[in-house]
């Protein structure tokens, strides 16, 4: 650790001080949680509390540490970067940048020709509805009651009101919220030809991965199709072999006009976020090209990391063992959620994406107080608190599964205790 710059006699004094300068509400919830968290130490798949407790992370800031924490590789790329690059210039052609777009270019679905970076996921949402705006020359956006598209202008209007009642920014009316896995509602949005576009995330985070009907997203771009709107993939957790497919809208036989990443593509190590926009919806880039900007959006250094990630994440052997992982993680949790039938009602998987459902309305969050105490982090669903967030990296070895497994099915047992003795959670 920096001590010359970063230096508190104890955890009481830092998580004061956290509440003073930082986020008095955010610290305190975590506290009266039971996770009464500091990160310092990272490595890997485990975090360390600044006491030094030792956690496997399976909530990984949402897939952005997929490759692990200070992924060795990543770290190596940007650190050599750093004796040439930094953020760079916005405004000018840049080696790094247009690298890091030819590749996402060639990995992506057919058809998306172009890349606009920003610096984080919803600057990202931002930027595919103001492409879609452009190219349709429509306002309306049509999202999933429950999605999570981030906290910016536009994403955060697409998303839940809890997000933006407290800002007076309330849902205008140009955004409309559609029941999940219903073609019928979503056809009924769009009917009217008035919908720029339709923003799905492939499997809803936020909302505890519940996971699209067969042929419900192939249907919601037919209908896109049918009534001139695009369809706009937030692959933010989704995408970067996390479904054991690079981008999981590809396994539903989605080819979209726009396609979003973030998170992970960083490597954990610099923030970025990829906008890939098909040909005919890119519109504004020839139009105007300075009609967006962003003096951090594609910052070299972040271009770097990205390569890099996306080269290890294309490696052959990465795809077959999240295969193999994720085979190995589900058949441990269908074997445990046989000895608690009642309590841990479901499971759903797509790969390494996953989301554990309990039979209580905030069972996660008992869930996730006794996995904390038993050495690992997954953070409950906020749109669904039934749901636990179960998102192992696609890096983690079989014996460190085998280990979160056992673990899991201690904290499980003892969370459905919790649970029968009329304990209370945040
Ligand atoms: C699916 C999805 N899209 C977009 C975002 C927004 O990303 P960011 O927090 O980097 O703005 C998130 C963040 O959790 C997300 O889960």
């Amino acid at each position: 650790m920096a001590e010359e710059l970063i230096a508190f006699a104890s955890k009481g004094e830092m998580l004061a001080k956290s509440k003073q300068f930082w986020n008095p509400d955010k610290t305190q919830f975590w506290i009266d949680s039971g996770i009464p968290l500091v990160i310092d130490r990272r490595d890997g798949y485990f975090i360390y509390d600044v006491e030094g407790k030792r956690l496997i992370d399976v909530h990984l800031n949402g897939g952005t540490y997929n490759l692990g924490h200070r992924n060795p590789e990543v770290a190596a790329a940007v650190t050599a970067a750093m004796q040439h690059f930094d953020i760079g210039n916005h405004h000018f052609p840049s080696l790094a940048r247009t690298a890091l777009a030819e590749a996402l270019v060639a990995t992506a679905p057919p058809g998306l020709s172009k890349v606009v970076f920003g610096s984080g996921g919803g600057e990202a949402i931002d930027i595919a509805l103001k492409t879609a705006r452009h190219a349709t020359k429509k306002r309306k956006i049509v999202s999933i009651a429950k999605a999570y598209h981030g906290h910016t202008g536009l994403a955060v209007a697409t998303g839940d009101e809890r997000f933006a009642a407290l800002f007076l920014a309330d849902r205008p009316e140009e955004f409309v919220h559609v029941t999940f896995n219903d073609l019928a509602e979503m056809e009924q949005a769009l009917r009217g030809r008035d919908v720029a576009a339709v923003i799905m995330e492939t499997i809803p985070a936020t909302y505890g991965f519940p996971l699209p009907a067969p042929g419900y997203l192939a249907g919601v771009k037919r209908l896109c199709e049918r009534y001139d709107a695009l369809y706009i993939a937030d692959e933010v957790q989704t995408g970067l072999m996390r479904t054991g497919e690079l981008w999981a809208i590809t396994k539903h036989g989605v080819v979209p006009d726009i396609l979003v990443t973030g998170k992970g593509i960083s490597g954990g190590m610099y923030p970025i976020s990829a906008v890939l926009v098909s040909e005919a919806a890119a519109g504004w880039l020839a139009a105007d090209g300075f009609a967006h900007m962003s003096t951090f959006g594609g910052a070299e250094l972040g271009c770097v990391a990205a390569l890099k990630t996306l080269e290890i994440t294309c490696r052959p052997e990465i795809r077959s063992m999240v295969h193999y992982i994720a085979d190995l993680l589900g058949q441990g949790l269908r074997r445990i959620q046989g000895l608690h039938p009642d309590w841990f009602t479901g499971i759903r998987q797509d790969g390494l994406v996953m989301g554990l459902e309990f039979g209580h309305p905030q069972g996660a969050k008992f869930v996730m107080k006794r996995l904390y105490a038993a050495g690992v982090w997954a953070i409950f669903s906020t749109l669904d608190p039934r749901v636990l967030q179960f998102k192992p990296g696609v890096l983690m070895a079989p014996s460190l599964c085998e280990e979160l497994l056992d673990r899991v099915e201690v904290a499980i047992g003892q969370a459905a205790a919790d649970v029968r003795s009329g304990r209370r959670v945040p």
